[in-house]
């Protein structure tokens, strides 16, 4: 099996609590059996999210030392505006708190450009909260992934792409001048982190361009995407990164990004348009950015942020990192696979999914398999996992019935630069000794069931 040693030495150390199963088994019970309950105190590796949880470098942490924290034009803006002027070529940049900032103050603005009847927005699949943001905008969020994601078992290059009939299928029903925008995820949190192809993102603009339509690259990870390009497509293994990494962007007219991730910051995003082409859009985002994220020249963030993000930009893109860095996912994925687990295959960037639904064929959907699968991973062992099945996708809002979900998913998400190798054989062996035993594990029901957003603050008890 492939381990990629880490580039980098440990230099600061955080210790993590050692808990043993009788300390969890209350834990869990105090949580109403929902990991989002727990206190991370009693967790001893935590693979809830890859989002703000990733170690900042040595480079990182000095860069706070010279943040400019003046309100309006500080150098720490303008070095960051340049930064993504060369990386992206994307020429003007709203800073902004998070992804999420960049959605709320980007999805009204479009749709009220576009002045069309019925809008909607077309992905190849919305993450949650920019699902939930299209829909506050009063827009529908439509995904068209490609099909070959549904398959689990069977390897494809690029389980993150778009069904390219699909699109224009949609496009056609909807007609072109209700499709607001195309926003392209990069790489697919919500298929297992899979990557898009540069053929796929270079098709999908040129539909969006013969329709008149924008395009949005919401980018949480498009380092890893261009690193998997660099892998996977042909001809591009001997394409410098950066290079990839434009003709992405190219692609798109204005890109969001949740700097959490790629950019190992832990509070932080932006917003950018490449060119005037858009110019009055930009300028009404930023107008929407004062009141609601801050001034133009600091969205949310402390000059210091700016810094750390300035150089995590460039960090995220370097290619011996990035080898380590889907490397240990990869490892992850190896060592659960040749132990009969099944997963999305091939792993995505940044986390490993975990086919519940297969793993565990005695538990319907409603009963929630991949969350139950959570909570014994956490018994095991201490390790918190994430259910992305069921549970996450909730109840239609006029029919009141749960929503089909395409998966049951265990997503084990993995911080950036936290934790080794070691730890990677330790969470794969705690998960092998929950799947030895899986039999034994019992559906779940709702004790509490909150009206929306659901599985942060639910509560639930196992079926006997
Ligand atoms: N887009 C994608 C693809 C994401 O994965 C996320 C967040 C966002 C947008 C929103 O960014 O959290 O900075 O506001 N994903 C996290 C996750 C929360 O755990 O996958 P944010």
């Amino acid at each position: 099996m492939k381990r990629i040693p880490e580039p980098f030495r440990i230099k600061m150390v955080e210790p993590i609590k050692m808990t043993n199963e009788d300390d969890r088994q209350a834990a869990l019970i105090e949580a109403g059996y929902n990991p989002f309950l727990l206190k991370s105190e009693d967790v001893y590796i935590d693979l809830l999210t890859d989002s703000g949880t990733g170690a900042m470098s040595a480079n990182q942490w000095s860069a706070l030392m010279v943040g400019d924290e003046a309100y309006a034009g500080s150098r720490s803006f303008i070095k960051l505006e340049q930064s993504v002027q060369t990386l992206f070529r994307y020429q003007h940049v709203i800073p902004v708190h998070q992804g999420r900032g960049a959605e709320q103050i980007l999805f009204p603005n479009m749709v009220k450009h576009k002045q069309c009847k019925a809008p909607v927005f077309i992905s190849n699949y919305h993450f949650d909260t920019t699902a939930a943001h299209v829909e506050m905008s009063g827009a529908k969020a439509i995904n068209v992934l490609t099909p070959a994601a549904l398959d689990t078992c069977q390897w494809d290059d690029f389980k993150g792409n778009f069904d390219l009939d699909a699109l224009s299928k949609t496009i056609k029903e909807h007609g072109a001048e209700n499709v607001v925008g195309i926003i392209i995820t990069i790489t697919c949190n919500s298929a297992g982190g899979q990557p898009v192809s540069l053929a796929n993102i270079q098709a999908v603009a040129k539909i969006a361009k013969e329709n008149n339509i924008l395009v949005v690259i919401d980018s949480a990870r498009f380092a890893e995407n261009a690193y998997f390009i660099k892998q996977r497509e042909q001809g591009l293994s001997q394409t410098p990164l950066g290079d990839i990494i434009r003709s992405m962007f190219t692609c798109g007219d204005i890109f969001t990004m949740s700097a959490k991730k790629d950019p190992m910051v832990n509070m932080g995003g932006l917003c950018c348009f490449k060119d005037d082409s858009q110019l009055d859009l930009f300028r009404d985002v930023q107008v929407s950015c004062v009141p609601m994220e801050g001034f133009i020249t600091y969205g949310g963030l402390n000059g210091r942020d700016m810094e750390a993000l300035n150089v995590g930009l460039w960090e995220c893109a370097d290619e011996d990192y990035l080898e380590y860095r889907i490397g240990q996912v990869t490892y992850l994925g190896d060592l659960l696979r040749e132990a009969g687990i099944p997963i999305q295959y091939p792993t995505g960037g940044h986390a490993v999914f975990v086919d519940a639904g297969k793993l565990l064929p005695h538990i319907p959907a409603a009963q929630f398999p991949a969350h139950a699968l959570a909570n014994h991973l956490y018994l095991e062992g201490g390790v918190r996992g994430v259910e992305i099945g069921s549970l996450l996708l909730g109840r239609d809002p006029d029919t009141g019935q749960q929503k089909t979900s395409p998966f049951e998913l265990l997503r084990l998400t993995i911080p950036r630069r936290v934790y080794t190798n070691d730890h990677m054989k330790y969470i794969a062996d705690c998960l092998i000794a929950v799947a030895a035993n899986v039999d034994k594990i019992k559906g779940l029901t709702f004790e509490y069931e909150p009206p929306v957003l659901r599985h942060f603050t639910a509560r639930l008890k196992e079926i006997e």
